[in-house]
């Protein structure tokens, strides 16, 4: 009998061959990668956010480097729904991996217009909600940030999405365990965790912000010790798997959000700085589990909790 793989798992019915995924806004649509390398070394990947409407984005500049990260305001620029099932959604199929569409709304009926077709395409195997966007019927206010919000949005999307639903955590909410709590009781399957923390960065010469948009998201390295913390609290507070992410740049970084009870990880920024991270990441889990002589990558989720190995 075929030994199961030992890096192989299954988040809430999403079959992975892999826990590694690449997070959303940091891979595009998947295809631009496929000349760098195979895309099966992917659990599964994320697409950029998808909105209904086109948006052509912020102005530019768009993207700041910072120390150990970077800062970006793209602004959702996206062909919006019909744009995504006319152009890309031909294209999916080619990938060889699991494929999840993140969503973005200003309202929860966008949002739930957005899941409902989704939920009619088969090349879609999961739907992440990005709950990090302006809620323009409460005065731009992000979603994520008021537990009732998060809960009506989610228990909106739930009935007409019939997949995998993950619900896309920001450090923005004022009270991330709450938050997390909601989206869980209103029909949540899986968390993911963390988005970027909004920050600025001044332009000293022209006495002006860098960004066009002024304030940015700030990922990479510089926030992984902030986003391993909020996975490790995450776990103790809910039942349902999480997605671990922010600065994954190392099987070494990854294993950090496993260890904190993170079911799966995905990597955003790396991608840009070393585009088979994949590859590399996995090849790392595997020399892991072999040095420690474990069978499962599985028997690692939440070990850091035990009383360890000192
Ligand atoms: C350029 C860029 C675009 C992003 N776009 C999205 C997006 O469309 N939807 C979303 O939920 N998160 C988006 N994110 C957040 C990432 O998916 C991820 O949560 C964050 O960058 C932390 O991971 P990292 O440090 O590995 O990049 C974006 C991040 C970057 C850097």
């Amino acid at each position: 009998m075929k030994a199961e793989p030992r890096l192989s798992t299954n988040l809430a019915g999403l079959k992975m061959n892999s826990p590694l995924m690449a997070a959303s806004g940091c891979y595009g649509c998947g295809f631009e990668y496929a000349r760098w390398i195979d895309l099966r070394h992917w659990g599964a990947l994320v697409l950029s956010g998808i909105t209904l409407d086109p948006k052509t984005g912020n102005p530019p500049p768009r993207l700041a480097e910072t120390p150990s990260g970077m800062l970006n305001a793209i602004g959702l620029q996206n062909p919006g729904i019909d744009g995504f099932l006319e152009e890309v959604r031909p294209r999916l199929g080619e990938l060889g991996c699991p494929v999840i569409a993140n969503i973005a709304g200003e309202s929860i009926g966008q949002y739930r217009e957005l899941a409902a077709i989704l939920d009619g395409v088969g090349e879609v195997s999961a739907v992440e909600i990005n709950i990090s966007c302006p809620n323009v019927s409460r005065g731009g206010i992000n979603f994520g940030r008021e537990p009732a919000v998060v809960g009506e949005l989610v228990a909106a999307v739930r009935p007409v999405y019939r997949g995998p639903l993950i619900v896309k955590l920001s450090l923005e909410a004022g009270d991330l365990i709450a938050v997390g709590r909601a989206a869980e009781s209103a029909g949540a399957d899986v968390l993911s965790l963390i988005n970027t923390l909004r920050g600025m960065v001044i332009d000293t010469a022209a006495r002006r912000p860098f960004l066009g948009n002024i304030t940015g998201g700030l990922s990479g390295p510089a926030i992984r010790p902030v986003a391993v913390r909020a996975v490790w609290e995450m776990a103790a507070a809910v039942s349902i798997p999480l997605i671990g992410m922010g600065g994954i740049t190392t099987a070494d970084d990854a294993l950090q959000f496993i260890l904190a009870g993170a079911t799966a990880v995905a990597v955003g920024t790396a991608n840009f700085v070393n585009p088979k991270i994949a590859a590399e990441i996995n090849a790392g889990l595997q020399h892991y589990l072999d040095e420690n002589r474990l069978g499962h990558y599985r028997e690692l989720i939440g070990a850091a909790r035990s009383p360890g190995r000192r």
